[in-house]
């Protein structure tokens, strides 16, 4: 801009021959035309700006004619019509900055972030000379921060967090001496950050959590950092001890050191005021100008959790009077809890679960605080609870389990209408639930079992109330028939009670309930025949009980039933005969009084444990522990009026079939061929149909599903095998097999790769369907990682043989590879939706191949949704959108794989996690809780040198299962980390 620099020498030229009114307007005059040349030039910048990020649709306002000025643009600000910041967070940009941004010469802020670049750090940036704030955050880009960086002298902010950054944090960004805020938190840094950074004076914020830094302390001296409101560590890596000169940063509001291994005690001192002579302040939201005297007194937020930190909590922190969240559990702290926290004016949250701490709670814990959550949960504490917690009217939740409190529960909690969670198991409380307690509008958790408390079950329910867990207390009385109000309960567990009375059919008519525990009480009378609404029911248990009759037959229609325990009771009659279309893991009809042959489905030995102590029930094979059944004990069974006016008709209209047929076929011969096999090969062939029907016999059964059986078949004198499912047995072939039929031809008739199961052939007529696959010698993944299923004879998995962990890994790898194949390399995409152990399939080498295509989809396009009819995949792998969504993309698999994933290095089953938790959920929380890995690693691998591999394999595993779809790794990324995983390559 020539003229403008060139232009005062004229003005005073000038200047004489004017009057002093005329020459300012003179001077406007110029200033305004040298004015708008600047805003045209910026206006141009910006154009070409969006141009070269090729024209986001977010920036479609910004045109040359479309505004009288680009400074109301709304991510733009000017200062005297020249631009100085520009706010461009989350506008879907993709692309790297352009060097001309610099030529807005007044460019102040810049913020980038929530966009989608890549690359490396801007290094363009360095040409903005006037640049004080520069936010990149939650970009994806990588490498190391340039060790140049203090070029940018001027800036006072740097925001980089969320981004894949690696490397060392170089030395020159302490270089860049006007920081006031630093955000360097959850990158990739794997090197180390300079210890400089603590002297940057002029920091408030300092923010480098989540990185995995090599393990450092922290440093002895904070007195340089008086300004910082901010510091947070949690989960870099820290080990030692906390330096008392961490009260030096006087202004300090915001500290977490949590999830690192600190260890040592709290210093005492360190929390403590500076000099006795300071005003306390009291407003919460202090920020910058706080008098130098004032110290730690500002403290509102420590996070010290997940440490191990031992020793006392030290009483100094009464003092820290803006206390608002205190969070120390999972430490070693022991000794008591300070009378005078109980009474810090702004304490909200206070976290003390998972220590040692013993003694009572304060009593006067809620009476001067806003309590929000008060959590002193896996403690040993003892004596009575508080009485005041909601005094405040704030309390949400409350968890004190797993201590040794007594007494009775505090009336006031009927009274709290803010509450959420109640969790008070496993201590002595007694006497009966404050009334109030099951209505209260917000609670959706009460959880009291392992108490003594006493009562009967509430008329009506909180709306809200999804989870009560009342088992192991004295409960007393009928179930009300007012149950069927309780709407929205998912989870209810009475268990081992003296509950009585029946079990009344308003009980079935709860839409959301998945687990209904009733066993150990003193229920009697029959179980209601009409199931009206239990659609998400997966667990049952009313064993030891009294209840007597039939087992409803409804009960067999239970769409997502999975585990069935009824034993120990005074059931008689059949098994209905729908319960060989449940799909169950566990069941047990044990110590009953049912009679009659057990349905085929359960005749094998996954469960030779489920028919015990059932005099009158019999089974063909003899393995089952109970009576093998006779003719005569089947005929038995079967005297029975009304099944023989049954069987009487059922004859008559026999011989009329039979005559008619007669008839059609003397008419028409060829008819009878209608019926005959018809095989459709997907490559070459060395048998025929013949071969393959006259082997379908009960001995080479080698397993059976919920769709049918699959039997092993020597094909040829020469020893060739083969697979064979046969999709149904009984007379009609409804649609869902139908549909499951077609999927699976079409999918696997037409993709080939080496971790996918090949398809020979199919044979299909009329009344059945065989698929025939190539035969895999070592059988499913699940029979070798999960010990009771191996345990049956026909499982071909030798009882003393170890899958070794390398074995393992190429497993993974293997599936991995084979789903990236189906998601990634496919014409259309195809999501398999039922991947499981079980599904896996293991050749001689132990060679993964994905099996059972029976519920995969095809998408139109990679990562489109795709609407299902009905929720279908097997328990314990499902994806939590199925949940409350149908449309789902190639996510679920990743999900399903994330939990074999955890199978494969736990070796424990999908829904084992915990009593009501599947494993992912249990493997979630273990994690972040911050146990270590080694625990629950299977212990067949767990004594080996591959313990790095198997944690990578168990935290991908926690990765895959993310409750968002959109946060977990596509299945590309994951055979990508396997692959780093198996470093040296397999
Ligand atoms: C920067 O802004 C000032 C006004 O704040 C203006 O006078 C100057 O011309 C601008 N510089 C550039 C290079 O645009
Ligand atoms: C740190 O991460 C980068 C990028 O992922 C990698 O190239 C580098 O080897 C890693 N360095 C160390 C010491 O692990």
């Amino acid at each position: 801009m020539p003229r403008l620099t060139s232009s005062p020498p004229h003005i005073r030229f000038f200047f004489p021959f004017f009057s002093y009114i005329p020459c300012v307007v003179f001077l406007c005059f110029l200033s305004h035309a040298a004015e708008s040349q600047i805003q045209d030039q910026e206006l141009q910048v910006l154009l070409k700006l969006r141009q070269s990020w090729q024209e986001p649709s977010s920036l479609d306002h910004w045109v040359a004619s479309n505004s009288s000025s680009h400074c109301a643009w709304p991510e733009i600000k000017c200062q005297e019509g020249s631009i100085t910041e520009l706010n461009l967070t989350n506008l879907s940009i993709n692309y790297s900055t352009p060097p001309f941004i610099c030529d807005l010469k007044n460019l102040t802020k810049l913020d980038l972030s929530y966009n989608n670049i890549t690359g490396e750090f801007p290094t363009v940036l360095y040409n903005c000379s006037k640049l004080v704030y520069l936010d990149l955050s939650k970009n994806h880009f990588e490498g190391p921060i340039p060790s140049d960086i203090n070029r940018m002298a001027n800036l006072q902010v740097l925001i980089l967090a969320d981004n894949s950054f690696s490397f060392d944090v170089p030395a020159s960004v302490a270089r860049l001496q006007r920081l006031r805020i630093l955000h360097l938190y959850m990158s990739e840094y794997n090197g180390t950050y300079p210890e400089e950074i603590f002297g940057l004076s002029a920091l408030e914020e300092l923010r480098l959590e989540y990185n995995k830094f090599v393990p450092s302390q922290l440093p002895q001296n904070f007195t340089v950092l008086k300004k910082l409101r901010f510091f947070s560590m949690a989960q870099t890596n820290l080990y030692g001890g906390i330096p008392e000169t961490v009260s030096d940063m006087e202004a300090l509001e915001h500290l977490d050191l949590g999830k690192n291994p600190l260890t040592g005690e709290i210093p005492a001192s360190i929390f403590a005021l500076r000099s006795l002579s300071e005003l306390y302040v009291y407003e919460t939201n202090v920020s910058g100008s706080i008098p130098q005297a004032v110290s730690a007194v500002n403290l509102s937020v420590i996070d010290l959790s997940l440490n191990n930190l031992m020793g006392n909590i030290p009483e100094v922190f009464g003092q820290l009077k803006n206390l608002y969240s205190l969070n120390l559990e999972f430490n070693q702290l022991s000794g008591g809890i300070p009378e005078v926290i109980a009474s810090l004016p702004a304490l909200s949250d206070i976290k003390l679960s998972n220590n040692n701490i013993s003694g009572t709670i304060p009593p006067d814990f809620g009476k001067f605080s806003p309590l929000r959550r008060f959590e002193v949960a896996f403690n040993n504490l003892t004596g009575a609870f508080p009485e005041h917690l909601c005094h405040g009217g704030t309390l949400f939740g409350l968890a004190a389990m797993d201590n040794n409190l007594s007494g009775e529960l505090p009336k006031s909690l009927g009274n709290c209408s803010t509450l959420s969670h109640v969790l008070l198991h496993n201590n002595g409380f007694t006497g009966n639930v404050p009334g109030g307690l099951w209505m209260l509008r917000n609670l959706t958790a009460l959880l009291l079992s392992g108490n003594g408390l006493t009562g009967e079950l509430p008329r009506e329910l909180s709306p809200n109330l999804t989870r009560i867990e009342m088992s192991n207390n004295k409960f007393f009385g009928k179930i009300p028939s007012t149950v069927s109000s309780w709407r929205n309960l998912v989870v209810f567990d009475a268990s081992n009670n003296l509950l009585s009375g029946t079990v009344p059919a308003e009980l079935t008519v709860l839409p959301s309930l998945t687990t209904l525990l009733f066993g150990q009480n003193k229920l009697s009378g029959n179980l209601p025949t009409d199931i009206i609404s239990w659609k998400s029911l997966t667990t049952l248990n009313l064993s030891h009980n009294k209840i007597s009759g039939p087992i409803p037959s409804k009960i067999g229609l239970l769409p997502v039933l999975t585990q069935l325990d009824l034993s120990d009771n005074q059931l008689s009659g059949l098994i209905p005969p729908e319960f060989g279309q449940l799909n169950l893991n566990r069941l047990n009809l044990s110590s009953n009084r049912l009679r009659g042959e057990i349905p085929s489905l359960y005749d094998n030995t996954a469960y030779d444990t489920s028919f015990l102590n059932n005099p009158g029930l019999c089974a063909s094979n003899s393995f089952m522990r109970i009576n093998v059944c006779t003719t005569q004990s089947r005929r038995s069974s079967k005297i029975n009026l009304t099944l023989i006016v049954i069987l009487a008709i059922a004859a008559a209209m026999c011989v009329l079939l039979v005559v008619l047929f007669m008839i059609r076929a003397s008419r028409k011969n060829r008819s009878r061929f209608d019926s005959t096999p018809k095989l459709t090969p997907f490559q070459s062939l060395n048998f025929t149909e013949s071969n393959i029907l006259s082997e379908l016999k009960e001995p080479n059964v080698i397993g059976s599903g919920g769709s049918g059986k699959v039997y092993r078949v020597v094909v040829n004198p020469s020893g060739d095998t083969v697979a064979v499912k046969r999709i149904l047995n009984n007379q009609k072939l409804d649609e869902k097999l139908e549909k499951q039929f077609v999927a699976e031809v079409e999918i696997l008739g037409n993709i080939k790769h080496r971790h996918i199961v090949k398809l020979l052939c199919c044979i299909s007529w009329e009344k059945s369907k065989l698929l025939v696959y190539e035969y895999m010698e070592n059988s499913s993944l699940d029979r070798w990682l999960h010990k009771k299923k191996r345990s049956s004879p026909n499982s071909g998995v030798a009882n003393n043989m170890i899958l070794d962990w390398p074995k393992r890994l190429q497993i993974a790898l293997g599936v991995a590879e084979g789903l990236c194949y189906m998601h990634h390399g496919c014409s259309s995409p195809i999501i398999h939706r039922d991947v499981k152990s079980s599904n896996i399939l293991l050749d001689s080498e132990f060679k993964a191949k994905i099996a059972d295509f029976g519920l995969a989809r095809m998408l139109a396009k990679p990562g489109e949704a795709v609407s299902m009819t009905s929720v279908a995949g097997s328990f314990g792998y499902l994806a939590p959108e199925y949940n409350h969504t149908k449309r789902v993309n190639e996510k679920i698999d990743v999900y399903s794989f994330g939990v074999v994933l955890l199978e494969l290095t736990t070796g424990r089953e999908p829904c084992e996690g915990n009593e009501d938790m599947g494993l992912a959920e249990w493997a979630w929380f273990h994690f972040n809780h911050g146990k270590p890995i080694s625990d629950v690693i299977d212990e067949e691998i767990r004594d080996n040198s591959y313990l790095d591999q198997i944690s990578n394999v168990f935290k991908l595993g926690i990765f895959c299962t993310a409750r968002l779809p959109s946060t977990r790794p596509t299945i590309k990324e994951v055979v990508q980390m396997l692959l780093k995983c198996s470093d040296p390559p397999l």
